[in-house]
């Protein structure tokens, strides 16, 4: 009876130690966005950052403020969910109630989690081609929004198997989101040829006549893909991806926030390549705002009220879904879509019960979501446009409206699902594509 109760005495008094358990909890769910370089107020990086902040990480993650994961679990498992295990929670609680004791480091645990964050990326990796804005952009400090083109060319060796694309920028504060599209060279026109940073309104017609061979021009883009605060990257499994040609440019489109200081933006995409061939090209489509589809009804959003709206669009082949990534702005109070095949079948994509505007992520599934030809994706926004709302930007609450114009003030609504995608292949349903970091 002694023996036993002296047993379990000890084997309680061994302590949870941040090396060899927590150090990796810490590094996989919270260091990849609590590093230098990023949009966050302080690094987890180490035993001391993380020891010094102890009581106020027990308070986040109790609640579960962080990790920030805004999609519901009961409706759809994404890969990649950052989620802490119940048990989790539970060893970082006893890392604490027993001092915080740091065990025996180990620098091979930094390097395994850590190494590649201090390359700039959210990747797993340094990016095979980085290519940056050559003039970088003076963003005013008159608390004006600013709708901003800027044209990067670029030229390689040879094409890339693009397996993930990366936006980057030395200050994310003032970016409300940004859209990038990929276009080849154009036959006689020099993918140099201008390059100053283009704002809407203030620049006259000439600054955007470099844009023109692509964007007015009879040129197929190779991908579309892009950046609002909370999004990581985008990465492509198996032979699944697309191709970047030898020569050709990216063109960004900036829609910046207000800012009251001066701030200098400068800008890059990274670029990951795959050894292995690419034999399904990836796809966008954006349904709702900006998109296809009508809102129903249309997205006006009287003050005081808390609304629903729906927009609906139907599949014309069969697809495999990679992707979910919904989309609205302040007033947003929750975000459904789901599919509903020919045969009546309801799949779930995606449930936001509190929509948070900071978080708006590109959502990869955890096998492709086979959408047979002629199903119907339904996508429904409630917005909260009350005083209730704290993110209402108007107290008193006014009509808020959306349109179909690319160029959404954020005071503006918008209700949009973008979904990559590829055509469909027997087996894609068992196909899991987490792997891919
Ligand atoms: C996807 C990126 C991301 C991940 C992962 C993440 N954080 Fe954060 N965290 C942020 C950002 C951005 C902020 C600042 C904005 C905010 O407070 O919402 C923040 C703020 C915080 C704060 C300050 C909160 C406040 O009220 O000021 C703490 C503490 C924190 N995070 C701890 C953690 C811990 C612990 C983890 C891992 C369990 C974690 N975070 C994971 C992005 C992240």
């Amino acid at each position: 009876m002694m023996l036993l109760c002296w047993a379990s005495t000890q084997i309680h008094a061994q302590a949870v130690t941040f090396y060899p358990t927590i150090a990796p909890i810490i590094y996989t769910q919270c260091s990849t966005c609590h590093h230098p370089g990023e949009n966050t107020p302080f690094s987890l990086m180490s035993y001391s950052d993380v020891a010094k902040r102890a009581d106020f990480i027990w308070q986040v993650i109790s609640d579960r403020y962080m990790p920030p994961w805004k999609p519901d679990t009961a409706y759809r498992h994404f890969c990649h969910e950052r989620v802490l295990t119940a048990q989790q929670i539970q060893l970082i609680k006893q890392w604490i109630d027993s001092g915080k004791p740091e065990g025996k480091p180990d620098t091979a645990v930094e390097k395994k989690y850590l190494a590649r964050l201090i390359h700039h990326t959210r990747y797993d990796r340094t990016p095979d081609l980085t290519i940056r804005m050559a003039h970088p952009y003076l963003l005013k400090g008159d608390n004006k929004e600013r709708f901003v083109f800027v044209k990067i060319p670029f030229e390689i060796d040879s094409p890339g198997n693009v397996e993930a694309v990366e936006f980057v920028a030395n200050n994310l504060r003032y970016i409300h989101h940004v859209n990038y599209a990929i276009y080849p060279a154009v036959a006689g026109v020099d993918i140099h040829q201008g390059g100053e940073p283009a704002t809407l309104d203030e620049d006259g017609p000439a600054a955007f006549q470099q844009f023109d061979p692509y964007l007015k021009g009879n040129v197929q883009m190779i991908h579309y893909g892009g950046w609002i605060p909370g999004t990581s990257y985008e990465s492509f499994p198996g032979d699944i991806g697309f191709v970047l040609p030898r020569k050709g440019v990216a063109i960004l489109t900036f829609h910046f926030a207000p800012s009251p200081v001066d701030t200098v933006v400068t800008a890059a995409l990274h670029f990951f390549f795959k050894r292995t061939p690419i034999r399904r090209n990836i796809e966008t489509i954006s349904i709702g705002s900006g998109g296809i589809g009508n809102i129903m009804p249309p997205l006006l959003i009287l003050p005081n009220q808390v609304d629903s709206f729906e927009v609906t669009a139907q599949t014309t082949k069969d697809i495999s879904l990679l992707y979910v990534w919904p989309h609205m702005h302040l007033l947003g109070k929750s975000f459904k879509a789901f599919a509903v095949t020919p045969a009546a079948d309801t799949i779930p994509l995606i449930y936001i019960p509190q929509w948070d505007f900071s978080w708006q992520d590109l959502y990869r599934f955890r096998h492709l979501i086979y959408l047979p030809k002629g199903s119907t994706v339904h996508v429904i926004g409630v917005y909260d446009n009350t005083d209730q709302n704290p993110r209402n930007p108007f107290h008193p609450p006014q009509i808020i409206f959306g349109d179909n114009n690319e160029l959404m003030k954020t005071t503006d609504e918008m209700l949009t699902l973008i979904l990559l995608y590829v055509d469909y292949q027997p087996g894609d349903e068992n196909m899991p594509i987490c792997e891919t970091p």
